[in-house]
């Protein structure tokens, strides 16, 4: 079964054909990062006025590179949240009007677990029956939590961030130190060569004052970057001048080493607490090296295999919407078209 697959939930305009969930047949993207660049992030109007102008075109490349039409794909897959509503609406509208043209069933996919479903769409993937359950630590942009996969489709949720992603910490950080965006490919650009041990900056939820915990999730599985972005902040602005060189080098990697001990620490709790088969990690953050190296030594020492993501599918892509959707129709959980965006939908139970 042939799925093209589109992704407009941030700022990549994706499309993808893939057949039977895993084989990638094509994977067409345009990312925006230039356009957003000179505002520091992403603003969601030009987001959005750029999905309308590069969508048709990037789903004739999808098409065209896999050596398929419009008639001969089986169904259309969109991401209808989480995500920038403004954004979201440009891709579903699209694939909503497809699919009625072409009366193929359109699948609804969560950005989410098109994220989690990616680690399986690479040569050598155990199946699905070999890996459950599966603890998965999400890093992308927008998001940091950890999941409890029971199965495909059965979902839950044990921690998340309280305030910002793992993502946002590191584009926020760069650009405290003036380095661009998005941050995290840039600073872990400058660590190399540098200390991460030059400055111990906070790892979040460190206190052993527990206080009163508001948040529905177990406090020791939950992430807080927001107060690593205010140390490194307070820290940049008592140096009496602007680091460079080494100094820079030291801080990147210090503030780098804070954001991937976090995540790996909350990590390891939840496999200790669980009864896991293996754990795996998708999203942008995932190409991170030194996340890769700390999550695979997490793995030698507990036995538990860990499965990543291949780095063309870590970065928003349609690819691995197609290939949450191939498991969704074969497992029959598919066809209730969703009839709007939900830029705050929650990952869920297939019901
Ligand atoms: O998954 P993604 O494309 O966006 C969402 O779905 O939200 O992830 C984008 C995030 C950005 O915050 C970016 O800085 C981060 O992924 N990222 C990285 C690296 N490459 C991208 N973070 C750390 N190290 C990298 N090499």
């Amino acid at each position: 079964m042939k799925i093209l697959g589109i992704e407009t939930s941030c700022d990549e305009t994706a499309a993808a054909v893939v057949e039977d969930g895993r084989n990638v047949l094509s994977n067409a993207i345009y990312s925006q990062i230039a356009k957003h660049r000179p505002y520091g992030g992403v603003v969601p109007e030009i987001a959005s006025r750029n999905h309308v102008a590069k969508l048709p075109s990037i789903i004739d490349e999808a098409l065209d590179s896999a050596g398929e039409t419009y008639d001969s794909i089986d169904a259309i897959a969109v991401t209808y949240g989480p995500g920038l509503a403004s954004s979201l609406l440009i891709g579903f509208c699209a694939a909503k009007a497809l699919a009625q043209r072409l009366n193929k069933p359109l699948i609804g996919v969560n950005h989410h677990e098109g994220h989690l479903h990616s680690v399986f769409m690479k040569d050598g993937a155990p199946s699905e029956d070999e890996v459950f359950p599966m603890l998965g630590l999400m890093v992308s942009g927008g998001d940091s939590s950890l999941v409890l996969m029971k199965g495909i489709g059965q979902y839950e949720l044990l921690g998340s961030t309280i305030d910002d992603a793992a993502g946002e910490a590191l584009d926020k950080g760069a650009s405290v130190l003036k380095l661009g965006y998005p941050g995290g490919p840039i600073i872990q650009q400058i660590a190399e060569g540098g200390n991460p041990k030059a400055i111990r900056f906070p790892r979040g939820l460190e206190s052993v004052d527990r206080g009163k915990w508001i948040y529905k999730y177990d406090r020791d599985l939950c992430f807080s970057f927001s107060g690593l972005k205010t140390s490194l902040l307070t820290y940049v602005k008592k140096l009496d001048h602007e680091p460079k060189g080494q100094e820079l080098s030291d801080i990147a990697a210090s503030y780098q080493e804070a954001v991937t001990d976090a995540l790996t620490k909350r990590t390891e709790r939840a496999l200790k607490r669980f009864e896991i088969k293996s754990f795996c990690c998708a999203g942008g953050v995932s190409l991170n090296k030194v996340l890769r190296e700390k999550l695979t030594a997490l793995s030698e020492k507990t036995g538990i295999p860990l499965l990543l993501c291949p780095p063309s599918l870590c970065t928003d892509n349609a690819a691995m919407i197609a290939g949450a959707a191939y498991e969704k129709i074969r497992l029959n959980k598919a066809v209730d078209e969703p009839n709007d965006v939900n830029p705050n939908l929650r990952l869920a139970d297939w019901a």
